[in-house]
């Protein structure tokens, strides 16, 4: 682990529980990331106060008080960049962005999606893998490009799908991986090991061309 912290923003749009993990992590010096502010789409995003119960700037850009997505996007923009992050993780964060804001932080930007991508991009994506009997699912980390939950993938965690599972149960051991999963590439970035290059993902200078897996059954210590 290096000295070098970089700065960070989160975007979110509901409870956080991604941003917690995020944060536990960095107190506990897991992480080489300083979050300089989390800021939320929603006033009554209940990870705000997480942000704040850590001491940390929460801001909200509330959406619904622009009257259009450029605008929108342009003030969200502007909140960001008072604080020169490094990297910008969205943790939850239910906006689409639009392409000038997308590529404005085009390689700083890290989404996490419920699913293994390209399967599911888009909402319900528990619901779609029981429907589809599907014996693996799991979440994705990728790099934000213009395409909805489209950019380079460049980490996932697989479970199975147990039979008697339904939504709740499926989100539920998909979101405690999740928090490990996206800890481990956030320290990634914050060492430089994962770079996005003419739009592709790169880890320790090789191209990602599957997405790294993280096994569901391996507790992986970020700091080996
Ligand atoms: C997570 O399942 C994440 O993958 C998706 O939205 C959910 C956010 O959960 N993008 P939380 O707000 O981090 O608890």
């Amino acid at each position: 682990m290096n000295k070098n912290k970089i700065p960070v923003v989160v975007l979110i749009s509901g409870r956080g529980s991604n941003l917690q993990s995020i944060i536990e992590a960095m107190q506990h010096q897991q992480l080489d990331i300083d979050i300089k502010a989390v800021i939320s789409n929603r006033p009554d995003a209940t990870g705000l106060e997480k942000a704040r119960a850590a001491g940390i700037p929460a801001i909200t850009v509330d959406h619904q008080q622009f009257a259009n997505r450029h605008d929108f996007d342009l003030a969200l923009q502007k909140s960001i960049d008072r604080y020169h992050p490094e990297l910008l993780v969205l943790a939850g964060f239910m906006r689409i962005l639009g392409e000038d804001f997308v590529n404005h932080y085009l390689g700083r930007m890290l989404n996490i999606h419920p699913s293994l991508l390209p399967r599911y991009p888009g909402l319900n994506t528990h619901q779609r893998a029981l429907d589809n009997k599907d014996r693996w699912h799991g979440a994705s980390i990728h790099f934000v490009t213009s395409e909805l939950d489209g950019g380079p993938v460049v980490l996932q965690v697989r479970l199975p799908v147990l039979e008697d599972d339904d939504q709740e149960s499926l989100a539920e051991r998909v979101l405690q991986q999740e928090h490990k999963l996206y800890c481990q590439a956030i320290q990634w970035f914050a060492e430089k090991r994962l770079i996005l290059h003419q739009g592709q993902a790169y880890l320790d200078g090789n191209k990602i061309t599957q997405p790294v897996i993280m096994d569901a059954k391996l507790d992986r210590n970020l700091t080996s």
